[in-house]
């Protein structure tokens, strides 16, 4: 069901030198039967990033949308996390074993720990599990998601660098502390919810303006507010317009006036999950 993609995200080049696409498609809370459809969709109009992961319970259907797009596995780079069970240097090697054997792969893209969880303690080793895995070939990459600067600072202590953080980031929650520590570190910076989940956010003027201004969709300014850091948002839509929509949220630029009015949207928000209580 191959066809040509009227567009292709361009890429950003990791610390390692592996070129990680600068948009993809978030897919959870989808199941194995939808994420199959919606990931063999996005990749024929030109995805090449799928974000999943073991707690998702979807990377089966991921693997199948995948084969099923047609579209070979050397130009899709598929990212999966583990859970707090595995956090230990052999956890880490059986995890992604068996996340590969779901996906139906012998290798993914990016491997990242979920979340540190603190109280338990064992981010470290399971990093280290996974410096193992990128030596034997398993991963191309390995991160962190959900990692504040504390916990990044346990790694940094240790010679240990992720190559991407992926943390809860959107023009509400700006993020400019740990952010920071990205860019002095080199760190790639993933946004997960990069819609603020399409609620109130999409109806702020500050978006609605810029929106009108270029002829765009506010979901497009707010995807463009992200690429234009340099971020990499990965929206979820099971839509195949807002799919087509997101994707092509490139071809336009914010002015810096545009972009500081949505980055002043930043406000402290009691409800976000705090990784150093929430995790699994
Ligand atoms: P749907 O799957 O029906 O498109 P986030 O990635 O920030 O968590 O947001 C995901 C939510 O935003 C989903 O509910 C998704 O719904 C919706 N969404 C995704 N893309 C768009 C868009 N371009 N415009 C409006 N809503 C969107």
């Amino acid at each position: 069901m191959m066809s040509t993609p009227s567009s292709l995200a361009p890429t950003v080049t990791l610390g390692n030198g592996v070129a990680m696409p600068r948009l993809g498609l978030g897919t959870w809370p989808m199941d194995d039967a939808q994420a199959a459809r919606v990931v063999a969709r996005a990749l024929d109009m030109g995805y090449r990033l799928i974000d999943t992961a073991e707690n998702y319970r979807n990377e089966r259907g991921v693997g199948e949308g995948l084969r099923a797009s047609g579209v070979p596995r050397e130009q899709v780079f598929v990212t999966t996390k583990f859970n707090k069970q595995w956090h230990s240097v052999e956890g880490v090697q059986q995890a992604c074993d068996a996340s590969l054997q779901r996906l139906g792969l012998d290798y993914v893209d990016l491997l990242l720990v979920h979340w540190p969880n603190p109280d338990q303690d064992r981010y470290v080793e399971a990093f280290q599990g996974m410096v193992r895995l990128l030596e034997a070939g398993k991963v191309r990459a390995i991160g962190t998601s959900n990692f504040k600067h504390a916990h990044l600072q346990r790694l940094f202590d240790l010679g240990l660098v992720p190559h991407v953080n992926q943390i809860h980031l959107d023009p509400y929650h700006g993020r400019s502390d740990v952010v920071q520590v990205h860019r002095e570190r080199g760190i790639v910076t993933e946004s997960w919810s990069p819609l603020g989940r399409a609620g109130a956010l999409l109806q702020e003027p500050a978006i609605l303006a810029a929106a009108e201004r270029h002829g765009r969709t506010a979901a497009q300014v707010v995807l463009r507010w992200h690429t234009q850091q340099g971020y990499v948002p990965i929206p979820k839509s099971a839509d195949p317009l807002r799919l087509q929509q997101n994707l092509d949220s490139f071809g336009f630029t914010l002015s810096d006036e545009e972009m500081a009015a949505i980055s002043a949207l930043d406000r402290v928000d009691p409800a976000m999950l705090d990784s150093d209580v929430f995790g699994h």
